[in-house]
């Protein structure tokens, strides 16, 4: 009881502090009954104070809330030494770990491994277009775009990681996944860190899904990269760490964290909508035309304005994880703000890429936007940014354009409407789609089409 007092006491100290840090940020108390609702109240909130607000919650926990670029520079760019990425209480460590067995921070390994993904390797490309030409039908038919960019993204995480197919992970790691969503729609996971310790049902499930998940990445490694271009190869070849099969699996746990969702849930967006736009599709087809070889190869994609704009488009609409959170080590000051120690600050991109004075129609689809123009740094953000922004951009780029390559090269596309509400609006992939109903004609001109 009276270490409660004593949190409650210094939590509401805090929030004093903070308010005299920022005092022109109005005030904006706890109203949140369901994650969704959670990010309603968080956007509405910013909508109405301009860019950033103070969040309190009745368990005395606060947070500055912003998607002013001022702000986002300095927490994400400039000051990013001085900040810690926080995850959510420590929920996300069943997950994975963020420290290695040295008690280092695993981030700066994992961006190390990620720079090393060979764009121009043939054989990778050859590998993800395997995956492409096994998971879609040849004769076409109706996809549910969200189910098939999953499956699809599962496969080809797989074979970047281990340069083979393992087809019981993706699904493992996905439930687990799952599960940690379940666990997020509770708003009391961001506030009361002792609550995922209770015995209750729900963390149980979380737990053992984590558990079978893991064990399985670990037999995984156990048995070795199989290509010398995949990711565990780059590990085991490296000293130190990649000696190590507990920092090995950490590794690929957070890749598979990272990047289970986000692809996916981009790439069925970047379907339904080129699918939805017959002219625009055209265009893309002709542009891939215009080198047809340009398919088997990510880094041969690298000059094509329109597959380039089709997928920095997505991103913006469709952000995958529009929140990321960071605190404070060492009291600061940025600008003219004087920040105490310990603040957390959780930056919006979601409404940075949807604010109407930064874009025209915002909730418009328009990859034209993206053509022929460079976009400000602190106007786009899908990948935040600075040190600590994704290191998995590249991949998930190069991937992406090669799956719509590959796509538009072999089928045509229509879309069928979507009914009812878009999102899942969880917390950490706020953009998780449902069903996007896409048909898939096979071209005529296609060698085992033609007559
Ligand atoms: C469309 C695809 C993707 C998007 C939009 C995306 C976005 C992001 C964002 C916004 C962050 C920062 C989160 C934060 O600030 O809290 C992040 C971190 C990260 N991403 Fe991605 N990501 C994508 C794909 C990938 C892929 C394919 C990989 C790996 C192969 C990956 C690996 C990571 C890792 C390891 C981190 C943590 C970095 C650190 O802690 O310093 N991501 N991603």
């Amino acid at each position: 009881m009276l270490s409660m007092m004593a949190i409650f006491t210094r939590r509401t100290d805090r929030l004093k502090r903070l308010s005299r840090s920022f005092p022109h940020l109005p005030l904006s108390p706890f109203k949140w009954r369901t994650t969704r609702s959670m990010l309603e109240h968080v956007e509405a909130s910013l909508r109405s104070s301009g860019g950033s607000a103070l969040l309190h919650s009745p368990l005395g926990k606060s947070f500055v809330v912003t998607s002013d670029a001022e702000l986002l520079r300095f927490v994400l760019v400039r000051g990013a030494e001085f900040y810690a990425t926080a995850d959510i209480n420590g929920l996300e460590q069943h997950f994975r770990a963020s420290t290695l067995t040295d008690g280092q921070a695993i981030w700066p390994l994992a961006h190390r491994l990620a720079a090393t993904f060979p764009m121009d390797h043939r054989e990778v490309g050859t590998h993800i277009l395997s995956c492409i030409d096994a998971s879609l039908p040849p004769q076409g038919g109706r996809l549910d775009a969200t189910a098939s960019a999953d499956a699809l993204w599962g496969e080809i995480q797989t074979h970047v990681l281990f340069g083979r197919r393992a087809p019981g992970i993706a699904p493992l790691v996905r439930a687990a996944f799952e599960t940690l969503l379940g666990r997020l729609q509770s708003p009391l996971v961001h506030l009361w860190s002792s609550w995922q310790k209770l015995p209750l049902a729900a963390n149980r499930r979380y737990r053992r899904a984590c558990a079978i998940a893991r064990q399985a990445v670990a037999a995984e490694i156990a048995r070795g990269p199989s290509t010398e271009w995949c990711m565990l190869h780059t590990l085991m070849a490296q000293g130190g760490h990649g000696r190590n099969a507990s920092d090995a699996l950490e590794l690929c746990m957070a890749f598979f964290f990272n990047s289970s969702a986000t692809v996916s849930s981009s790439l069925a967006w970047l379907l339904w909508h080129v699918a939805a736009d017959g002219p625009f599709q055209a265009r893309l087809r002709r542009e891939i035309d215009a080198d047809a070889d340009s398919v088997l190869s990510m880094a041969k994609l690298v000059a094509m304005p329109h597959l380039d704009a089709a997928i920095a488009e997505t991103l913006r609409m469709y952000t995958p994880i529009h929140l990321s959170r960071r605190a404070l080590r060492d009291h600061r000051a940025c600008g003219r703000y004087d920040i105490p120690a310990g603040t957390e600050f959780v930056s919006n991109a979601w409404l940075v890429h949807r604010n109407p004075t930064r874009w025209r129609d915002p909730h418009r689809y328009g990859p034209a936007r993206f053509i022929g123009t460079r976009t400000p740094g602190d106007t786009y953000l899908p990948f935040s940014r600075g040190p600590r922004g994704c290191p998995g951009k590249r991949i998930s780029n190069g991937v992406l354009k090669l799956i719509l390559a590959r796509i538009l090269s072999r089928w045509d596309m229509t879309a069928e409407p979507r009914h009812g509400k878009d999102f899942r609006r969880c917390i950490i992939v706020p953009t998780l789609p449902r069903e996007l109903p896409v048909w898939l004609t096979p071209l005529a001109r296609l060698p085992h089409t033609r007559s």
